[in-house]
């Protein structure tokens, strides 16, 4: 990464009156600038909608285009759709966005001139002790988006072998001792809540801190939505939806994702590399929004 261009985010003080959301949007001003330098009609794609904090802002720099979010949570389709039931240029649809296409069609939609991803979680799910993303609260071990389908948290570690727990940790997680988290976890199943989980961790690593619980929430979180898998399948169709000289970005908080952004813009023919490479958020933003701090912006042209 030491060699690739990027640059920090100029901070508005405007943006102060964001942290009384919820969820705060992260490096709102820098995408809102990369979408205004583009078209200014057609249709906007927001395909991880979340609270609706980024759209809330392009729909106000970009009256000239119509919207469309898309989020897999019908939670964040419920938020979307109450925030933006006054703005008729905004469609909300429930879906992953591997599904953008589908639901285009559907609406009799041929091409995007825009489309934006921020990937991950929002601080709504994060927060809520039901959802059970976060180790700080007792909750079930879920995990999922969207609850309606697929395998809880739970219900993955209480099947999974004893390697395959260990390889989740160290490949998502990037932690270490993931072997050693992953006996404890074996050892003491069935693990069914976050504090049960957080306690196994614990007591499993000596000293072990903030930073390997979020490690091993996050690591289980990929895995429960298989949101690398997602992201290779959005990304090998991307080119099918989006107009030449369509504007794209995405915010990534995993060194693997942001690793399959910077290979798409980079190598594929179908893209351009946006100068510059890629931004990160400013320290004001991190102080302001912890969430921020891993966060990296990268953007490109559908050629
Ligand atoms: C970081 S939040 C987005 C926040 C949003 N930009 C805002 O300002 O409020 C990420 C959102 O992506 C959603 N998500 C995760 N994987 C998804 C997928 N495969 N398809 C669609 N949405 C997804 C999550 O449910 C979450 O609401």
């Amino acid at each position: 990464m030491g060699a690739e261009r990027s640059v920090k985010c100029r901070r508005d003080s405007s943006r102060n009156e964001m942290s009384l959301l919820p969820h705060v949007p992260v490096m709102a001003d820098e995408v809102v600038e990369f979408f205004a330098g583009g078209p200014n009609e057609g249709l906007l794609v927001d395909g991880t909608g979340g609270a609706g904090g980024h759209l809330e802002m392009l729909c106000k720099a970009l009256p000239g285009m119509s919207f469309l979010a898309v989020d897999r949570d019908p939670a964040a389709v419920s938020i979307l759709r109450s925030r933006f039931i006054d703005n008729p240029e905004v469609t909300v649809r429930q879906g992953s966005y591997t599904e953008i296409p589908d639901i285009m069609n559907e609406m009799g939609l041929l091409k995007a001139s825009a489309a934006f991803f921020d990937l991950g979680l929002s601080s709504i799910q994060l927060d809520e002790p039901l959802r059970g993303f976060s180790y700080r609260f007792e909750g079930p071990l879920d995990m999922r988006y969207d609850d309606s389908s697929g395998k809880t948290a739970a219900e993955l570690l209480n099947r999974m072998s004893e390697k395959d727990i260990a390889d989740i940790i160290y490949k998502y997680g990037e932690e270490g001792r993931s072997r050693r988290i992953a006996k404890a976890i074996v050892t003491n199943r069935p693990v069914r809540t976050t504090l049960e989980l957080a306690a196994i961790i614990n007591g499993s690593v000596k000293g072990s801190s903030f930073k390997v619980l979020s490690r091993v929430f996050q690591a289980l979180r990929i895995a429960v939505n298989e949101e690398l898998d997602q992201l290779n399948m959005l990304i090998d169709n991307l080119d099918s939806w989006t107009d030449a000289g369509a504007r794209i970005a995405f915010i990534t908080f995993h060194s693997i994702e942001d690793r399959r952004i910077k290979l798409l813009f980079r190598d594929d023919p179908a893209y351009r590399q946006h100068s510059p490479k890629w931004i990160i958020p400013c320290e004001d933003e991190i102080k302001e929004n912890s969430r921020a701090r891993s966060a990296r912006l990268r953007m490109g042209i559908r050629i």
